[in-house]
């Protein structure tokens, strides 16, 4: 991290440099990758900046009852166990899955919700836990479905963004906690997937364009 943490609000993305990029740690999985963009301690370090921020700003709201983390499945499963773990107030976990890419490395471009929330976001505080913001039309389908809902508040922490356009960002304070801004590069490891593999790699690498199809990014 190149920026001092005093300077900087903990909320804001940290932008990942190609300095940064290293070869990956011996490992079965190893040989598809390309590169390693964070390593597990990059993550782990910018984790407990964004479980700061969280429980900065929630502190008041927390008072009135426990903040609903709304985790999205399956790949904020490895994120969300350690931001909420880094977050010092009561928290409630609920899942919901959307899925556009299913088995390809682009999005359908349409988000089939696959499991909803068991929870009641009526007159909550909800915080949705995605592990990147790629299009973006994942985070717009489930905002707009669990909006109708009425939370009291409903924000957005994301620990990888690509920095595209979408509706989303036009929202005042929605995107409200993001981890690191990243290149449009197929990224794995750390939840992300391509075809359900990589998941369980401790850090975020690029893909070799010859594991999916050449002509692809995600
Ligand atoms: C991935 C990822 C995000 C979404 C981001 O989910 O976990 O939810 O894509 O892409 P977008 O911004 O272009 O919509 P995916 O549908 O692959 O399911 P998964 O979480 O089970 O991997």
């Amino acid at each position: 991290m190149s920026v001092s943490e005093s300077a900087r609000d903990l909320a804001r993305p940290v932008a990942v440099e190609p300095e940064w990029y290293a070869a990956p740690p011996t490992g079965c999985q190893s040989g598809d990758i390309a590169h390693v963009i964070l390593t597990e301690a990059q993550i782990n370090t910018r984790i407990r900046e964004l479980g700061a921020a969280i429980t900065r700003d929630y502190w008041q709201a927390a008072q009135s009852g426990p903040l609903l983390a709304i985790i999205t499945l399956r790949g904020a499963v490895a994120f969300a166990a350690d931001l909420v773990r880094a977050i010092d107030l009561p928290v409630e976990l609920d899942f919901i899955s959307a899925s556009s890419y299913g088995s390809s490395a682009t999005t359908s471009g349409s988000v089939q919700i696959l499991k909803d929330l068991d929870s009641d976001l009526n007159q909550r505080h909800a915080l949705i836990i995605e592990d990147i913001i790629d299009t973006g039309l994942t985070l717009s389908k489930l905002i707009t479905m669990l909006d109708a809902r009425q939370p009291t508040s409903m924000r957005v922490c994301a620990l990888l963004d690509k920095n595209k356009p979408c509706p989303v960002r036009n929202e005042p304070g929605r995107l409200a906690y993001t981890g690191f801004s990243i290149p449009d590069a197929f990224v794995v490891g750390y939840g992300l997937d391509y075809n359900q593999r990589y998941r369980n790699l401790p850090y975020i690498g690029v893909l070799k364009p010859e594991i999916y199809s050449p002509e692809q990014q995600r």
